[in-house]
């Protein structure tokens, strides 16, 4: 006859005493669905929560373009009062799809955030992508497709884009300007990783709207 201590000690709920235990148990019922029901709402939560955190974390890994310097021109084709239009070749081997237009001035006062001698504008709109134009007489980019506009730094003054246009980065050589890698930049006009067009970089935005892994 098995003493109260070895009762409790039993691994059977039944020894134990517990409610609506059986013979030959060492689990309840209630036990088993409550650890069902845990996993179950452990499993669905790592549905959720995982792609978020590694869309969150996606960023801090991201990488920018890099690509061999191109040259753009002699140091005198550009000043610091407004744009001059350069074709360049991003992708080789496929012709006229694989140019693309920047808009290219000197970059008359450097800052921590643009240090870049000369400021190379990207023509992708940061909205679904079209090419955007620069009106001299406004001293702006226009997007003809749904009406986006920015000023004359690039950042956002109308329309859907969801920020500033991206720049490239730029280097002076011998007398000649150099462009680099593309980047795209916030609000506040600081480097951030590059972006596909339609995708936020600032704030709660840009969780939510995390970059494609094809940027
Ligand atoms: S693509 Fe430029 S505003 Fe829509």
């Amino acid at each position: 006859m098995p003493s109260e201590t070895d009762k409790k000690k039993s691994k059977y709920t039944a020894d134990r005493g517990w409610p609506g235990a059986f013979e030959g148990e060492t689990l309840t019922r209630r036990g088993f669905m409550t650890g069902v029901a845990m996993g179950a709402g452990g499993v669905a939560s790592a549905m959720f929560g995982l792609p978020a955190l590694g869309f969150a974390l996606g960023p801090i890994f991201s990488k920018t373009e890099h690509r061999a310097l191109l040259d753009v021109g002699s140091t005198d084709d550009f000043d610091g009062e407004t744009y001059v239009p350069v074709v360049i070749t991003t992708t080789a081997g496929i012709g006229q799809a694989g140019k693309t237009l920047l808009y290219i001035r000197e970059n008359s006062k450097p800052t921590k955030k643009q240090p870049w001698p000369y400021v190379a504008i990207s023509t992708r709109c940061a909205h679904l992508g079209c090419p955007v134009r620069y009106i001299e007489a406004a001293r702006s980019f226009i997007c003809p497709c749904h009406g986006g506009t920015y000023d004359f730094e690039g950042g956002v003054t109308g329309g859907p884009p969801v920020r500033p246009l991206d720049r490239f980065t730029t280097v002076v050589k011998n007398g000649r300007v150099y462009v680099g890698e593309r980047f795209s930049v916030n609000s506040q006009l600081e480097r951030v990783s590059t972006r596909d067009a339609g995708e936020h970089v600032d704030g709660l935005w840009q969780i939510l709207y995390p970059p494609r892994p094809t940027t």
